[in-house]
């Protein structure tokens, strides 16, 4: 038996070392720029100097013109000056394919298709924070290659509906796995001069009424849950730019925002970047020049995105902006500090001389990306080990759904992707089963993804469904591949699901299935829980996501055994819709009343709700099964008391008691019982994935901050923390705990 130390030893210690191997010649400048500014740094000190420089050499005019779009995906420079212009792109699964200067059309190059990476919820299901560097990484090379200073991406909003279309493009409902998972894609990227862009700042957690909707949340679960990830993007994965949302928070436009811009973002964070709006998201010029906008993108002037009219010149920060710096109603220093982010913003990217050149298509992105897919897979159920299916057994298998052969990298909105490769799950099931007498049937259809309406399906239900009974009936095994799509009111931007259940007759389909074969197994491709009635029924179950380009050998992996699924759900699957805590709240909570939305749960988001009022969801958080079994013992922690300053390791040996190799997922929820004030029953607070062969045992840490255990007080509008004793649940889910440990921590 072999064992190997695994230490608390800093994920960012691990990230350098990464760094330092994949591009030594541009770390110099990369590094100084991906510290905080600091005032022994010559060249940070450089650098400032050169902006003052510039900043004195430009004209109000030039200035201004900096500040907003130019083009859909551009801002210009200052040519007499050599000053570049910026490029844009979206973001966040992978560059988006060139769309033309004035409008949302695609420009037809034939040089833009790329790596489509897996979608960040699946990045998020692998728990892993090396993967999530090489995803940034990757990507950014990706993007660097592609000519683009900026990627719009990733985001972060928490997963608060299942009905939000834009899940998938997020990373979960816990706020501290999003922050942890966040913090490595940003260096990744920005490790290649390129810009990440953290968003939609902030509360942007439905696309329901998105452009007006008027957010009302606590303090408390504002500061708890829906900022933590976008703190830490700033303050651990200094990231060089943020993007607002189209929502209003408290009566504020968010990409205007007074408090969360001005006070929290720049203020209280120190975010030296800058501020970008979501395309047509400003309202207001004074708002916009006042309140931390840096620099306005979009279409129109009239805070939509709907306008075919080439109106740069009419935007807020534009010519209206002008005529407020002339008429000395916004003073010049207010345009200067903008200029000074976004010259930064450029000595970061553009204007980096030091940055590499990027690469794309190659096998390394197609590897990163089929790794992260792989392991970012959730296997859900197992009834007498259905899955692995063996490769080498002669087998008739029926594949059933529509999702075994829809392109999933088209639609879903301004993530769309033009893929260079896209494997889908029937012909990565082919090619790994060449054994098996595969027979295939769409089972049921929907429309193609447009953006904004519901096409409806070209094909004859009950024919297609006639068809997926007869293969079905006559073969060993049933894999139905279905799920969600990303059409609207599925998983996609600019409209939200209409309930949780699968669409287009699945659940019933699946039914009729169950009645002609029992050995059904059943992957769901999508970013979204769904309701499954049939869940006891079938024999399995795969959350297999939005894979992108490697999405169906990534799913073979699976399915053969090669690769072991160890992903672990970022999100809770809730029984039915209601018991979802922003749904129990009826009508006022979601999608809110007369535009006005009251985040009635406050902090008890996800399984924050399920375990503190005891109601069990059907999947819960952070759990995911394995082909192979775990032994997790000799669980302790490094003391008994605690200061606030100090960090509480938990230590503990794991052993993979199977026979296969396999990678588990530990993780340590803190609660609080007696606690004087309102607290979920857990939260969690650290995590490790571990990679063992079978028989091999390890040892391994888990250090958290006693300071992550303080609750924001709204009274003082600060964080404390409540001396006295804690809990610390170490388990492999939400609601699955291997051992309890009991603390003490003395007074702040
Ligand atoms: C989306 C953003 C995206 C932007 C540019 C907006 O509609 O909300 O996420 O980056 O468009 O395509």
């Amino acid at each position: 038996m072999k064992r190997i130390e695994r230490t608390c030893r800093p994920p960012a210690f691990r990230m350098l070392l990464a760094v330092l191997m994949v591009c030594p010649l541009f770390l110099n400048s990369q590094q100084a720029y991906s510290q905080k500014p600091t005032s022994n740094s010559t060249q940070m000190k450089e650098i400032e100097a050169s902006i003052e420089d510039i900043l004195g050499q430009l004209t109000l005019e030039e200035k201004v013109a900096m500040c907003h779009a130019q083009s859909k995906f551009s801002t210009p420079g200052v040519p007499r000056l050599g000053i570049p212009e910026l490029w844009m792109s979206d973001g966040p699964h992978g560059v988006r394919g060139e769309i033309n200067w004035d409008n949302w059309g695609y420009a037809g190059w034939t040089n833009d298709s790329i790596t489509a990476f897996p979608a960040l919820t699946c990045l998020a299901a692998t728990f892993n924070l090396d993967l999530s560097f090489a995803y940034g990484q990757s990507l950014g090379e990706e993007a660097r290659y592609r000519k683009k200073d900026v990627l719009l991406g990733p985001g972060v909003n928490i997963y608060r509906t299942p009905l939000n279309g834009r899940n998938f493009e997020y990373m979960g409902e816990d706020p501290f796995l999003a922050s942890e998972m966040v913090v490595p894609y940003i260096k990744g990227v920005q490790a290649n001069g390129v810009a990440a862009c953290v968003k939609h700042f902030a509360l942007n957690n439905q696309e329901k009424w998105r452009n007006y909707v008027d957010v009302q949340v606590s303090d408390r679960a504002l500061h708890e849950i829906y900022l933590p990830a976008f703190k830490a993007a700033v303050e651990k994965g200094n990231v060089w730019a943020v993007m607002g949302s189209y929502n209003k928070f408290r009566g504020q436009y968010c990409s205007h925002h007074e408090f969360l811009i001005n006070t929290i973002l720049k203020g209280d964070w120190a975010f030296d970047g800058v501020v970008i709006t979501d395309w047509g998201s400003a309202h207001d010029t004074r708002e916009a020049a006042l309140y931390g906008l840096d620099i306005e993108m979009g279409t129109g002037t009239d805070g939509l995105t709907s306008t075919l009219i080439n109106a740069y010149d009419n935007y807020y920060l534009a010519n209206p902006f002008l005529e407020m710096l002339k008429s000395g109603e916004v003073p010049e220093e207010v345009l200067d500090d903008k200029v000074r982010r976004i010259l930064r913003l450029m000595y970061r990217t553009s204007m980096n001389p030091d940055r590499g050149m990027g690469k794309m298509n190659n096998q390394e992105h197609l590897d990163v990306a089929r790794k992260v897919a792989s392991e970012g897979m959730v296997l859900l159920k197992n009834q007498g080990q259905f899955f692995p299916l063996d490769p080498d057994k002669e087998m008739t298998l029926a594949v059933i759904g529509e999702n075994a052969t829809r392109s999933m990298t088209q639609g879903g909105g301004s993530s769309e992707l033009k893929a260079k490769i896209e494997v889908s799950p029937l012909d990565g099931l082919r090619q790994r089963f060449p054994k098996a007498n595969i027979l295939h049937a769409m089972g049921y259809a929907s429309g193609p993804s447009v953006y904004g309406r519901v096409e409806p399906a070209r094909y004859d239900a009950d024919s297609l469904r006639q068809e997926a009974l007869a293969i079905a009936s006559k073969a060993d095994k049933v894999l139905f591949i279905g799920g969600l799509n990303k059409s609207h009111r599925q998983d996609c931007e600019g409209g939200d699901r209409e309930n949780l259940r699968l669409p287009f007759g699945q659940d019933n389909l699946l039914s009729d299935i169950l009645e002609v074969n029992k050995e059904v197994g059943v992957v769901l491709i999508s970013g979204n829980a769904v309701s499954m009635p049939w869940a006891d029924d079938v024999q399995g179950i795969l959350q297999a996501w939005y894979a992108g380009s490697m999405a169906g050998y990534a799913l073979a992996d699976i399915l053969s055994g090669d690769v072991n699924p160890s992903g672990k759900l970022p999100f809770t699957f809730p029984e039915t819709l209601v018991e979802n805590a922003a749904h129990h709240f009826g009508e006022a909570s979601y999608p809110g009343i007369k535009k006005v939305q009251q985040y009635a749960e406050g902090i008890f988001v996800g399984y924050r709700w399920h375990e503190t009022k005891k109601i069990k969801p059907l999947f819960p958080f952070g759990f995911g099964l394995s082909y192979t079994s775990f032994k997790v013992s000799e669980i302790k922690t490094n003391a008994k008391r605690y200061g606030s300053q100090d960090t509480v390791t938990v230590s503990f040996e794991i052993e993979n008691t199977g026979s296969r190799a396999g990678a588990e997922v530990v993780q340590v929820y803190m609660g609080k019982p007696d606690s004087k004030i309102e607290r979920p029953t857990r939260e969690l607070k650290g995590f490790q994935k571990l990679d063992l062969k079978p028989g091999e045992s390890q040892s391994a840490e888990i250090c958290t901050p006693i300071s992550s255990f303080r609750y924001f007080n709204e009274d003082f509008s600060g964080w404390q923390l409540e001396p006295g004793v804690y809990r610390l649940y170490v388990g492999n889910a939400s609601d699955h705990t291997y051992h309890t440990l009991e603390i003490e921590v003395g007074q702040d």
